[in-house]
Parts: C-alpha cells; sequence; structure tokens
C-alpha cells in the first residue's frame, strides 16, 4: 500500500489524506493515480456521502514533485495522470471538502477550485508559481479564479505568483473560514458528516447547478494541459526546474 495517500472512512465519509511529509507532499504521479483510485471509489460506494481531502500539519502539499516535471523536460512522456485526477475531480457528483493547513502550492491550491467547502488554518499559504517556473496556470484555474476573485486578484495570484494568506483567500472567496489548527480536522469532518446526512439526490442536483457548466470547466482543463506539456519540454521550465532540486 502507497502510505503516501493514506485512505480512511469515517461513517460516510472517504478521507484522502496527502502524507510525504520529508517532501513536503509533493504529489507524484503514482499519488495521483491513488487519489483519482480514491475518488471513483468513493462515488461507486453508496454507503460514501461526501469527500474528504486532508494533508499533513504544516503542509497541505507543495504541489507537484518537480522531478517528475524535470523528468519530462528531459524528454520523457508526460504521463497525465495530474490531469486525470483534475478531470476526476472535476466530475464528481458527491461533495467535496477540504482541510489545509499550510502550504498549498500549485495544484495544492487550484485543485481547491473545485471543492465544494474548504477550511484552512491561518498559518496557511497558497501561491500558483507557475510563471516562475516556466508554466502555465492549470486546472482550469485560467476560468474559474477570475470569476471567483476578480481578474486582477486571480492574475496576481496565477501570473504574478504572490503567496496569498488563508485571510485574503476568504476575503477573495475561496476559503469558507479559518479553523485554528487543532480544530480543523474535526471541523472539516463535521462539515462533510453534516453533507452526508442530506437527502443525496437532491443534494447531487443542487451542487450540479451551483457548479455550472462541466464542458466548459472539462474544455479549459484540455486547452491549458496542451500549453502545459509544450511548457514542460522548454528550456525556461528546464532551468527552473534544474534550479530548485540544485539549491
Ligand atoms: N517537488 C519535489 N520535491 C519537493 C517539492 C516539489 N514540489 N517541494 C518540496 N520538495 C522537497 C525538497 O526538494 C526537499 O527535499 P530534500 O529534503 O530531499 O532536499 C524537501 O521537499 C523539503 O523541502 P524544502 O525546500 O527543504 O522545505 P522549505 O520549507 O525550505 O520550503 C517549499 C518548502 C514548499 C516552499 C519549497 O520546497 C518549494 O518552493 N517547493 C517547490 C514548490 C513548487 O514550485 N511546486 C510546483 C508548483 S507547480
Amino acid at each position: 500500500m502507497n502510505e503516501e495517500i493514506v485512505l480512511e472512512n469515517s461513517d460516510a465519509v472517504s478521507v484522502i489524506r496527502i502524507n510525504r511529509p520529508a517532501k513536503k507532499n509533493a504529489l507524484t504521479s503514482a499519488m495521483y493515480d491513488r487519489m483519482s483510485g480514491a475518488l471513483d471509489a468513493g462515488e461507486k460506494d453508496a454507503g460514501v456521502r461526501a469527500h474528504v481531502f486532508l494533508g499533513s500539519e504544516g503542509v497541505f502539499t507543495a504541489g507537484n514533485d518537480i522531478k517528475d516535471f524535470l523528468a519530462v523536460a528531459a524528454g520523457g512522456e508526460h504521463g497525465g495522470n495530474a490531469v486525470a485526477f483534475l478531470k476526476r475531480l472535476v466530475t464528481l457528483k458527491k461533495p467535496v471538502v477540504a482541510g489545509v493547513d499550510g502550504l498549498a502550492i500549485g495544484i495544492g491550491t487550484t485543485m481547491l477550485f473545485h471543492c465544494d467547502l474548504v477550511y484552512a488554518t491561518s498559518a496557511s499559504v497558497f501561491k500558483t508559481p507557475f510563471l516562475d517556473l516556466g508554466l502555465v496556470p492549470e486546472a482550469a484555474s485560467s476560468l474559474i479564479a477570475p470569476r471567483v476573485m476578480g481578474p486582477q486578484r486571480a492574475f496576481e495570484m496565477l501570473c504574478l505568483g504572490e503567496g496569498f494568506s488563508t485571510e485574503r483567500m476568504v476575503v477573495a472567496g475561496l476559503i469558507n473560514a479559518t479553523i485554528a489548527r487543532e480544530a480543523l480536522e474535526r471541523h472539516v469532518l463535521e462539515a462533510a458528516q453534516r453533507l452526508a446526512e442530506k437527502p443525496p439526490e437532491a443534494l447531487a442536483s443542487a451542487r450540479a447547478l451551483l457548479r455550472g457548466d462541466e464542458a466548459e470547466v472539462l474544455a479549459r482543463i484540455d486547452e491549458e494541459s496542451r500549453l502545459f506539456a509544450a511548457r514542460l519540454k522548454s528550456e525556461e521550465a528546464r532551468k527552473a526546474f534544474e534550479t530548485f532540486l540544485a539549491r
């Protein structure tokens, strides 16, 4: 069993915990696959009514593993596991709650756009350094962020690469509330359990209405992914990955 993604069930809630603290919970292809599998299993299991994402203490995730990025930059194949995970997340019918404590970088921030409720500790930082890595935004963040946060704040986050505090994310509308570290997981599980107790068909319909046009989101993920895959092979990206790994 891959302990870097720990799967736990709590009543009707399926919990996916990112657990690779020595590498700041950086996500590898295998970890994306395991998360996709867990989402799939939760959707199929009638006993599961909600999904939850958690990280470890002080770190949600430092984003995609840069070693994996470098392997693609050096001529390897882009496996597409991250994109498959994002599409699985976007097409879920059951609600998703996330709890963030600490670093939420790259996909650690953009995946939150697809969660229905997000809670974070005051020590958290949300940052998408795509541009600095020679890359472009992903996870349909280029579509959703300007709508949620307004174009200037979205540009500040996605292009300037400014780190956002939890306080700013609450104001920007991406985080529901700031929760003390010792209460975070309990709060997240209670919120998921409350959703699990709603009439499931009504919840699924309401959720679909609120989430809007899924096809538009999937099409934007495809468009971003084409550019992202090309950027991974660029000189700008290769240099940025090497600089990070050599520091
Ligand atoms: N990919 C691969 N390894 C990563 C990683 C990532 N995204 N983020 C952190 N790590 C590894 C570091 O290489 C280091 O490994 P080592 O101990 O074998 O040298 C370990 O995790 C601890 O990270 P470190 O940088 O020493 O911790 P820090 O507290 O000083 O800084 C970060 C933490 C997250 C700010 C910093 O690691 C960072 O900027 N990571 C890259 C984030 C990123 O750009 N992600 C991609 C987004 S698209």
